[in-house]
């Protein structure tokens, strides 16, 4: 059975000192969590080696990167890799997040690269994507969604895909205050459900986890989370206050 997943991304916000403080707070709230629901944080990759180690006292707190360079190692000035990831314990990484791809020029093409490097080396892949404001307003957002997945992961053999979680974020949605509505996020994880189902078939595409993102909060997380093909959430300012990012993660159950 799929996992719901709740998995808060602080972006580029908070120095050592508050991105302690919000880890230690989240390890005194968090509760055994079900066999079925995970908690994940990604925090800035220097803040990682830190987080993890509060995090290891943990119910079950996970922590994933927020990128990773495709190349192992090598002259790749400021980038981290996969490896160095793995060395700190860091499991999960987001790949393809639309500020990566709006700001770093990064595409379906160079996405592939980084999900094949980041499953080589035993990282789960927690791949963003969705369509901009004009691409929903013109109608085409279904199909960019199906090339944002058939480009950079649909190469895969089905058996990968135990370690790919996918995170629909339409980027008119993120950091706006304006979310989709949970009936439009639902039209949109069960078309990414249905192109899944037709290149790998039933079983693997009802396996994937399908997390929802683009400004998530305490009082419509319920309501989107329960859609039938919502696992769950991908969240960015709401998870930077433990009140707010705990409510939602209530809001799984
Ligand atoms: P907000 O929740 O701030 O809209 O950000 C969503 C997001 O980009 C998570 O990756």
């Amino acid at each position: 059975m799929r996992k719901k997943i709740v998995a808060g991304n602080w972006k580029m916000n908070l120095d050592k000192n508050q991105a302690l403080a919000l880890t230690n707070d989240l390890v005194d709230t968090l509760c055994d969590l079900p066999e079925h629901q995970r908690v994940m944080v990604c925090p800035p990759s220097i803040h990682l080696s830190s987080v993890v180690e509060v995090a290891s006292g943990s119910k079950g707190l996970e922590v994933g990167g927020q990128n990773m360079h495709q190349a192992r190692s090598g002259a790749y000035t400021g980038e981290i890799s996969g490896a160095m990831l793995k060395s700190y314990g860091v499991n999960s990484v987001l790949l393809g997040h639309s500020e990566r791809r709006a700001y770093f020029h990064e595409d379906n093409s160079l996405l592939r690269e980084k999900v094949d490097a980041a499953l080589a080396m035993g990282i789960e892949v927690i791949y963003c994507f969705g369509e901009i404001l004009e691409e929903r307003e013109n109608e085409t957002h279904f199909d960019v969604v199906s090339s944002q997945l058939q480009e950079a992961l649909f190469h895969l053999e089905a058996s990968q895909w135990n370690r790919v979680v996918l995170a629909y974020e339409p980027v008119w949605a993120i950091g706006t205050g304006r979310t989709a509505s949970p009936e439009q996020a639902q039209e949109m994880h069960a078309h990414i459900r249905s192109v899944l189902t037709d290149t790998y078939g039933t079983e693997c595409a009802d396996g994937v986890s399908i997390l929802y993102g683009g400004s998530v909060k305490p009082d419509n997380a319920k309501e989107i989370f329960s859609q039938p093909d919502v696992d769950g959430g991908l969240i960015g300012g709401a998870s930077l206050k433990t009140e707010d990012f705990m409510a939602i993660v209530a809001a799984m159950s």
